[in-house]
């Protein structure tokens, strides 16, 4: 059975960069975007173009700029915002306006002070609004995982009737379970009218550490675009990170799911948005931290040196990262200093590491780590006469 393709919107530059302490100037969104564009994302949603004169630069820019992926510029429900963001996107090839209001009943009484009629008539006119600009609209329903399904059906329906080619549903506050999320958007598929004209799209928030489980229960219910960031940053908890969605997909054949990603460029991707951005990744975040690949236990390591797969469902070579590592602490066994021994140059016999282990023990437990370095000190400590030899 052929795979279906799942579109790869990414909001790093835009969702990500809206994080205090995350701002980038034109030239950085620059060089990110042809990245993402190399990287092999459908969309990129480069900004906000009516937020602000640097904004509005910057999605100009980066129109110019790619020459793949669509460019996406977000508005509200708004016309002024929708002729900033038509006008910030002229150059783009596939330019794409992102258009949207909240539906919720929290977003309804209290951010518009309004009723459901009245927002509709809204999305309705913004999406028509849009239409005059672009071919290619998408429609966000803000804050559409605490919005009722039925009239979240209604909304669709008649945004979709206006000409929306795109449905972002967002899990604005990051609330909902993967049941929950998924079933939503199964109900959408099986009760908007014409749904077939537009695409689902998952766009879920991490609060309770659920987006990327939230966002894959969507793709496995029907929707084909995940709106997703690099290193999974973004507003509060952060957005769906790209490496997990992509590599939950990849590793997955039976999902039957895939994108266009070219996986072997997620780590170097990871690192240059984690720079630039001055936003350090954690050691332990899945694919692209410093330990995603990394082993320290004993039991752990004596397994991968044996053969990787005992405790590796992934090549790191997949993700760009040049191999998995052995790391070296006391809670490391014999089969580990061996291993690394002999990358330094000692190919120690077994007598010969049963001494140098009860010496590695004591030094380990005055150390967090130990390093090349630190293997020869140990090996000399151990008075026993062993010959070192070249490493390639
Ligand atoms: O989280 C959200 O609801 C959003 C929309 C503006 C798309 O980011
Ligand atoms: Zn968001």
């Amino acid at each position: 059975m052929s795979k279906d393709y799942v579109q790869i919107f990414d909001t790093t530059l835009r969702d990500g960069e809206q994080v205090p302490g995350c701002k980038l100037d034109t030239q950085q969104k620059l060089v990110i975007a042809e990245r993402l564009d190399t990287l092999g994302v459908d969309i990129i949603e480069a900004g906000f173009p009516v937020s602000s004169p640097g904004d509005f630069l910057s999605v100009t820019e980066i129109s110019k700029l790619v020459q793949n992926a669509t460019v996406c510029g977000l508005t509200r429900a708004v016309m002024k915002d929708i002729e900033v963001a038509a006008e910030a996107l002229k150059f783009a090839k596939r330019p794409r306006i992102h258009t949207g209001i909240g539906t919720s009943d929290s977003h309804i009484k209290f951010k518009f002070n309004s009723n459901k009629d009245a927002i509709i008539e809204r999305a309705v006119a913004a999406v028509k609004y849009a239409k005059t600009f672009v071919e290619d609209v998408e429609f966000y329903a803000e804050d559409a995982g605490r919005t009722d399904n039925e009239f979240l059906a209604r909304v669709c329906e008649e945004v979709v009737k206006a000409g929306a080619t795109v449905l972002n549903i967002p899990d604005t506050t990051g609330y909902c379970l993967p049941e929950e999320y998924g079933a939503k958007i199964k109900y959408l598929k099986e009760n908007v009218k014409d749904i077939h004209k537009a695409i689902l799209s998952c766009h879920c928030h991490n609060d309770l550490g659920l987006a990327t489980a939230n966002s894959i229960a969507g793709v496995t219910n029907g929707a084909r675009q995940i709106e997703c960031t690099i290193n999974g940053i973004g507003e509060r908890a952060g957005n769906t990170s790209l490496e997990e969605v992509v590599m939950i997909m990849r590793q997955h054949p039976t999902l039957n799911l895939d994108t266009r990603i070219n996986s072997k460029l997620l780590y170097d991707t990871s690192l240059m948005v984690s720079n630039k951005m001055g936003m350090p990744v954690q050691p332990n975040k899945a694919i692209v931290g410093s330990n995603a690949f990394a082993h320290s236990s004993g039991i752990h390591q004596d397994g991968v040196i044996k053969n990787r797969e005992t405790y590796e469902i992934m090549d790191p070579a997949d993700v760009g990262v040049n191999e998995s590592s052995i790391i070296l602490t006391a809670r490391s066994g014999r089969a580990a200093l061996a291993y690394r021994a002999k990358k330094v140059g000692y190919e120690l016999t077994k007598l010969q590491l049963d001494v140098v282990y009860q010496e590695f023990l004591k030094f380990a437990d005055t150390k967090k780590e130990v390093l090349d370095d630190d293997i020869s000190t140990i090996i000399n400590n151990s008075n026993i006469e062993i010959k070192k030899t070249a490493v390639s």
